[in-house]
């Protein structure tokens, strides 16, 4: 194994930039297309949805206004109720408090991660207008689970496809299950833009919908006579941004693969290290893109907690993150008037024993193989 030397310091995840982003950036900035009209937010729009196997794309500033986006997209507002996993990022859940509705908690499942699907139906109510299956660190939800629930009490299906880009589920495109989807393209995500998202939907109505809020309500086809029907939002993505979202799809299924090769590695080095616990494995035909590696530890049989790890990992240059607070833990959350009784101790399990590795999509086999050496040592450790 090759050792990184002391000065080294591996981030927990670096975009990469491989392919035409300064010549489409270049582009829009010598040509003076910089706000949001322009070419390459159609064809970014275009792309990323065809990609997606949508038909449509709204290019927006990042992944939780197009969650916002959507909900408003559907009408979801004052009084309505929508189901999201506990574990998740607190945007899956801001997002539905900006449309006004309320966010209802599910625990998630012990090997996926992802929502419970057994735990949904009992939280379904009178007001419930929607589930909000979130992808969790690119693995799909149990979509033929909620696309049953969601048949049976005429319910929407929103994704949030934040870290998901490109990941299968049975053979199809994560964002294509829903009524709307919604991606991010921060910096850390397989798709980058640095900020910026997008929502992507097979109904025209509900196309036209997103496109009407993202732009302050302008009616799409009238006149623009600064007539304004209803509170809009201005939520445009600028073509210098989309100029490097478009250069990224482009190489959406290069960078996808390095993200599995990264996982793939990790599970290898990892195998016989005592007490690592990684999310499943994909079922036949889904495909994970593994966003972020993952590992929970388990401390009795590592010797070690994950704190510990974390900072062993810290004193030799390791960048981590830790794992997501329940939605129920947050007092924002609390304050907005959710139910947060109730018990989670999947997702409890997750935040204190779980952290990511460092995951970029450029991360070299040889960082990977060290950071991998210095676990098992770590182990040894305690021994
Ligand atoms: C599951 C999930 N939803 C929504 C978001 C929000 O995306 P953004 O940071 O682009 O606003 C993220 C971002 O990391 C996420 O992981």
């Amino acid at each position: 194994m090759i050792d990184i030397a002391m000065d080294k310091f591996i981030p927990v995840c670096e975009p990469l930039l491989a392919g035409n982003e300064l010549k489409y950036v270049t582009e829009a900035v010598e040509t003076g297309w910089i706000s949001s009209s322009g070419k390459f937010v159609t064809q970014f729009e275009g792309q990323f949805a065809a990609y997606s196997d949508c038909k449509f794309g709204v290019a927006v500033c990042n992944g939780t206004i197009a969650l916002h986006l959507a909900l408003l997209a559907l009408g979801i507002g004052k009084d309505d109720e929508v189901i999201i996993p506990t574990f998740t990022m607190i945007a899956s859940a801001f997002a539905v408090c900006y449309s006004g509705a309320k966010p209802v908690f599910v625990d998630a499942d012990k090997d996926t991660w992802n929502i419970d699907v057994t735990k949904i139906e009992e939280k379904i109510t009178p007001k419930t207008k929607a589930i909000m299956p979130v992808h969790i660190f690119g693995k799909m939800c149990d979509m033929d689970a909620i696309k049953a629930l969601a048949d049976k009490y005429h319910l929407y299906i929103i994704e949030d496809a934040a870290e998901a880009h490109g990941a299968l589920y049975k053979g199809k495109k994560a964002g294509s299950f829903s009524d709307i989807a919604a991606f991010s393209f921060f910096a850390n995500k397989n798709i980058t833009t640095g900020e910026g998202g997008m929502v992507i939907t097979n109904n025209k109505e509900v196309y036209d919908r997103a496109r009407y809020f993202k732009n302050v309500c302008f009616p799409l086809d009238g006149p623009r006579n600064y007539q304004h029907d209803d509170i809009g939002y201005n939520y445009r993505m600028s073509n210098v941004v989309a100029a490097i979202g478009l250069a990224q799809v482009e190489k959406a299924d290069d960078y996808r693969a390095m993200r599995i090769r990264n996982h793939e590695l990790y599970k290898n080095y990892l195998a016989d290290v005592p007490g690592i616990i990684f999310q499943s494995e994909p079922e036949e035909g889904c495909m994970d893109v593994c966003w972020m590696n993952t590992i929970v530890i388990d401390p009795v049989k590592y010797g070690h907690n994950k704190d510990e790890l974390i900072a062993h990992l810290k004193e030799n240059g390791i960048d981590t993150r830790l794992l997501f607070t329940g939605m129920h833990k947050q007092k924002a959350m609390k304050d907005f008037g959710c139910d947060c009784s109730g018990e989670y101790p999947v997702c409890e399990w997750l935040t204190e024993n779980g952290f990511y590795l460092p995951s970029g999509s450029g991360l070299k086999i040889n960082e990977i193989d060290s950071i991998c050496k210095l676990i098992r040592d770590f182990y040894s450790r305690h021994i």
